[in-house]
């Protein structure tokens, strides 16, 4: 991931890869006006450390973000600020697992817990996904397995809401079971939520948190997806033992978060601008996510499926079996387009046949044109194949049929397959 991200950082390059939020969005006089009022009111505290658990003005703008979501209950004291919601997924690994021990996630599951989950020695179980989120039946039967086996997950890690990189979001009823589980067998889950407020349409459903009530669900919530990606300011909010550790890790990791950053974060939420802020963010994302959607049914039309999320910023398609979406990544860079191969979600060597495409971060021109720049390479890949084993390729990937649950996600949205497979060809 950090090659790649470094060959996306090239200009030419249309990068389908990254997870960035457009900050071109947040307007750069609102940035002057809160900085230039941080320097006149609290110059010397912006400049100074904080304590470990966070500044209280933050805490008080966080409690406003999680009330926006539904968790009304939440007090400043029970949040811990941190270093972007990437450091709650490291603290609750630092503060939870000992090599070996076993952690469950979804499959796929965020690319950036992956090297996190690798760094503590973690036994990562991946749990299948459809398009209504993790499939909570087989993590039941996963959890009765690893009983019989005499292993006990330290907790299990869930995206409930705008998966990245699945881009589905979990039912309500798996929401209730999943929390209903965590109570019958006494288990963690940390539910890391940064999109969740980014919701293009569909009603909102609560969180696991709300449902749980704190007992045995983590909570993790950032900025970087609804005001900044550069102020890396995240929380968590965990039940009371737990926190205690969170926040002595955090003071091993980092004795505590930037005070600027947080400065920043709490003079902004005074002037009451960040729900409009968040609308604009939304609209943008929304036409973005309806270009890409336009732009494979017009590029890869026969030859790929994808889920089609209600907000987050990713979506996820699925190619046919034979194609190897990090070998394609090689072949589209040399058409400077990139996307994050499929492999980097999964921890035991699956999702080779599918990858994560971002849609928030690049224009939609740009989006279009990335797609149709895929598109192309994807037709090369199964043109070849088509003849290598003598079969017309494009019927034969008509009539491909789903690939088992437990090797992609394509069975994740069943799409309607076109009878008319060459059109994309037409419009090249
Ligand atoms: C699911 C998920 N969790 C955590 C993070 C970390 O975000 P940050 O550290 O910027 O808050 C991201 C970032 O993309 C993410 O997608």
């Amino acid at each position: 991931m950090r090659d790649l991200m470094a060959l996306t950082a090239q200009p030419q390059v249309i990068s389908l890869a990254g997870g960035l939020p457009d900050m071109t969005v947040f307007p750069p006089e609102v940035m002057a006006k809160v900085t230039a009022q941080i320097a006149a009111e609290a110059s010397a505290r912006a400049l100074q450390y904080g304590p470990t658990e966070g500044l209280d003005d933050v805490r008080e703008a966080i409690a406003q973000v999680m009330a926006a979501e539904g968790m009304t209950a939440i007090e400043p004291d029970d949040i811990l600020v941190t270093t972007g919601g990437q450091q709650v997924i490291d603290l609750v690994c630092r503060t939870l697992v000992d090599p070996g021990d076993v952690v469950i996630a979804e499959a796929p599951t965020y690319p950036g817990a992956v090297p996190c989950f690798g760094s503590f020695e973690a036994d990562v179980v991946q749990i299948a996904m459809d398009a209504d989120g993790m499939r909570v039946d087989e993590l039941e039967e996963t959890l009765d397995r690893l009983e019989r086996e005499g292993r006990r997950p330290k907790f299990v890690y869930t995206i409930p809401t705008f998966h990245n990189p699945a881009g589905v979001t979990m039912s309500l009823p798996r929401r209730r079971r999943l929390v209903e589980v965590a109570r019958e067998r006494e288990l963690l889950v940390l539910e890391d939520n940064p999109y969740g407020l980014l919701r293009f349409e569909g009603e909102p459903l609560p969180t696991l948190y709300s449902l749980d009530g704190g007992e045995f669900v983590i909570y993790l919530g950032t900025f970087s997806k609804i005001l900044s990606a550069g102020i890396r300011v995240g929380w968590a909010v965990a039940p009371g033992p737990v926190f205690q550790k969170l926040n002595i890790g955090k003071q091993a990791a980092d004795l505590c978060s930037s005070s600027l950053s947080q400065l920043f974060v709490a003079t902004y939420f005074r002037s009451g601008l960040w729900a409009e802020q968040l609308e604009r963010f939304k609209e943008v994302y929304r036409r973005r996510r309806d270009v890409m959607l336009g732009a494979l049914e017009e590029f890869l039309g026969p030859h790929a499926e994808w889920t089609r999320p209600q907000g987050g910023l990713f979506l996820w398609a699925t190619l046919p079996d034979y194609i190897d979406t990090t070998d394609l990544l090689a072949r589209a860079l040399e058409s400077d387009v990139a996307f994050v191969p499929g492999r980097a979600a999964y921890l035991d060597g699956r999702g080779g046949s599918s990858m994560r495409l971002n849609f928030s971060g690049v224009a939609e021109d740009d989006i279009r044109e990335g797609v149709r720049r895929i598109g192309r390479v994807v037709r090369e890949q199964v043109e070849l194949y088509g003849t290598l084993t003598g079969s017309a390729a494009a019927p034969a990937e008509r009539d491909r049929p789903d690939p088992a649950p437990q090797e992609s996600m394509a069975d994740v949205v069943p799409l309607p397959r076109r009878a008319g497979g060459d059109r994309a060809r037409g419009t090249r």
